[in-house]
């Protein structure tokens, strides 16, 4: 098809009709089964910006793009400056000490410092109730660990100790930041500085709170859990609250009982501990899942807490339904109840749905947490259904509605929520390609979604399913590797609505690529996309995460699907004029994750995790010996390993970061 004679008509009637347009062609190319989709080049079209120009509208993006990196460093455009505010082991709380770069510290004071491997974050200004730019908490989730690098020895010899610290070093944060108008310091002895672990009291709210299958030796009353882990994106709440979402838990456990209930085997628990490496069972028995059946069930929830109240005791929020949670993106509905967008994104089962929570009654404005600490208590549910040609519905996931009745094993809405991939498949919600990020545009609240990569996708069956499932309108590559974006308008733009129009936003990959599948349909080239976040601008930030066995071979050389795409990195996006930028590149072996922005828009805060991640079977994967074979960010050679950071980027001459 000749879009170059189909897009500029659309873009000069107007914003709208451009969209329509563009979504009507990125549907037609996939229904068609069409995958040139090269063709389809929605963006850094010189006839769409030249109409955005005509039209006088200011170019959202000004920043120099960069180019590609191999480099093991952070690159920004040349007009900005970057900095490391606060490291895996930096101290955070008064007691704490600097970090040892032999990683030699014991599990106590792991429990005072940052934690491993960050992930989603969330900037809130100080005091509360402030829009301060200059002194804010970050709130903060440290997803896993590498526990080869956690300890002099790594895992050679394993202890109760180590296991303690791997524990201590998941989980989530609070730290306080200071800007001195040059640079950005975390306050190491903040009274507000809090860790939160694999250990830690959590009270259990909403339907599944009590329930048998939530009930365990430790606590009879299914009421209290201890810890969160594998805390991988976020959220945050109009009353000033964290959100955060655990994800992939189950490996965590192990059944090797040789029999597994359909619930364990449904969410993933493994039946042998060989297979990914966490070894906490060994010295806590409560990861056994033979002996502990119902302890998995306490964890793939959502959780809040207040962070400028480090007393506050988190909470599991079971109504929003248990999942491998990657996030929880906000849109508040017009009457003032919350919606939440979420995707399961099970690294291992890898065809899962997407979801929606909406809240049963509106928040109370102006009202804090006091008031509204229990609006995620109770809600309804939803998983997404995307059809072939363009609409789309969500399937509520109520006991007694479609399906989810005592024959098909639902004998309660808490056996729902506890079970909810089950009811989803049930109720028959699409299985995506690892929905990942979820943004809300905060004009037009259109609503977009990576969908990272799926290369089981047409290539044999789905851990949890009888057949292969191959491609379809939206996930329409099989297999998908390189990743891709949807995007839905809500039918009336209403985020509580039942229906929805949805289109492939951008496909992933190179655009220079000789195979279509693994060939781009941007200007820039990028891969597996993960982090996504939409600024109060309109400009859609896009990160990726590669794994390093993608990437790189064995010895370490990058791959030929990636020798265009580099280390991974992060992009900007203007949905209405379809050009696209890359505004960062991260250092060798990472990933690229979280967009905060101070509230006047002149800080941006940015996680680099896993820096030094290895190809799976590269000889210094598991070396504790050789920590610094593969990256020796942030500290250099002079540091001892490499470490996950969140780093602070500002323009040099302080202006809003993007433009
Ligand atoms: Fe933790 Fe789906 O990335
Ligand atoms: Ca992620
Ligand atoms: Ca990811
Ligand atoms: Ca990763």
């Amino acid at each position: 098809m000749n879009t170059a004679n189909d897009l500029p008509g659309a873009v000069t009637s107007g914003r709208l009709l451009d969209d329509l347009v563009a979504a009507r062609l990125s549907r037609r190319a996939v229904l068609q089964g069409s995958l040139g989709l090269a063709a389809v080049s929605l963006f850094g079209t010189p006839a769409l910006l030249k109409a955005a120009a005509a039209a006088g509208s200011r170019p959202l993006l000004g920043f120099t793009s960069i180019g590609i990196s191999l480099a093991d460093t952070v690159e920004v455009p040349p007009e900005y400056t970057w900095q490391v505010v606060n490291a895996w082991g930096d101290p955070i709380m008064p007691g704490a000490a600097d970090f040892a770069h032999d990683a030699s510290q014991s599990a106590a004071m792991q429990a005072m410092q940052s934690g491993m491997f960050h992930d989603g974050m969330h900037y809130f200004p100080m005091p509360r109730g402030s829009d301060s730019s200059t002194h804010g908490l970050i709130a903060i989730n440290y997803e896993y660990t590498d526990d080869n690098l956690l300890s002099p020895d790594g895992m050679e010899t394993w202890t109760a100790e180590k296991v303690q610290k791997s524990k201590n070093a998941h989980g989530l944060g609070v730290f306080e930041v200071r800007f001195d108008g040059e640079r950005w310091h975390t306050v190491k002895d903040s009274q507000y500085g809090r860790r939160i672990t694999a250990d830690t009291p959590f009270v259990i709210a909403g339907p599944a709170a009590g329930h048998p299958w939530m009930q365990t030796a430790a606590d009879p009353a299914g009421r209290t859990a201890l810890g969160t882990f594998q805390n991988c994106a976020n959220g945050y709440t109009p009353w000033g609250t964290y959100l955060s979402c655990e994800e992939n838990f189950t490996p965590y456990f192990v059944n090797d009982s040789g029999s597994i209930s359909r619930l364990q085997d449904r969410y993933g628990v493994p039946p042998t501990d060989k297979s990914w490496g966490f070894r906490w069972h060994e010295f806590d028995e409560r990861f056994d899942a033979v002996k502990h059946p119902n302890e998995p069930n306490r964890f793939g929830w959502v959780v809040e807490f207040d962070p400028y109240d480090p007393a506050s005791v988190p909470v599991k929020h079971t109504a929003m339904g248990r999942m491998a949670h990657e996030g929880a993106m906000l849109s508040e509905a017009p009457d003032g109840r919350v919606v939440y967008y979420m995707g399961d994104d099970d690294f291992r089962s890898r065809f899962e749905h997407i979801y929606k929570f909406v809240s049963a009654r509106p928040y109370v404005k102006d009202g804090g947490y006091e008031a509204n600490k229990h609006i995620l208590d109770e809600g309804t549910l939803y998983a997404a259904r995307f059809h072939e040609d363009g609409s789309g519905e969500w399937i509520e996931l109520t006991h007694g509605k479609n399906g989810l009745s005592a024959e098909n094993g639902f004998s309660s809405q808490a056996e729902v929520v506890i079970d909810a991939r089950t009811a989803a498949d049930v109720a028959g919600a699409t299985y995506m390609d690892r929905p990942e990020w979820i943004a809300v545009h905060p004009t037009t609240r259109e609503v977009y979604v990576t969908l990272t990569n799926n290369t089981s996708r047409g290539a044999g069956k789905p851990l949890h399913r009888d057949e292969p499932l191959g491609a379809d309108a939206a996930n329409p590559r099989a297999p998908n590797l390189m990743g891709h974006i949807v995007r839905w308008r809500e039918a009336g733009a209403d985020p509580t609505a039942t229906r929805f129009e949805w289109d492939v936003f951008l496909l992933g990959g190179d655009p220079e690529h000789a195979d279509p599948v693994k060939r781009s349909n941007s200007a820039l080239a990028f891969a597996q996309p993960d982090g996504l976040y939409c600024d109060p601008r309109g400009v859609l930030w896009i990160q990726t995460d590669s794994s390093a066995a993608n990437m790189r071979d064995t010895d370490l050389v990058v791959k030929a699907d990636w020798k265009n795409i580099g280390n991974n990195q992060m992009l900007a996006a203007d949905p209405a004029t379809g050009e696209i930028r890359r505004f960062l590149t991260g250092p060798v072996g990472c990933e690229v994750t979280a967009v905060q922005f101070t509230p006047d828009m002149r800080t941006l805060f940015v996680n680099i995790q896993h820096p030094g991640e290895a190809p799976l079977a590269h000889p210094g994967r598991n070396d504790p010996h050789k920590p610094k074979a593969i990256s020796t960010w942030p500290d250099g050679e002079a540091g001892g390993r490499p470490r996950s950071a969140t780093i602070a980027i500002r323009r040099k001459d302080g202006g809003v970061v993007g433009t």
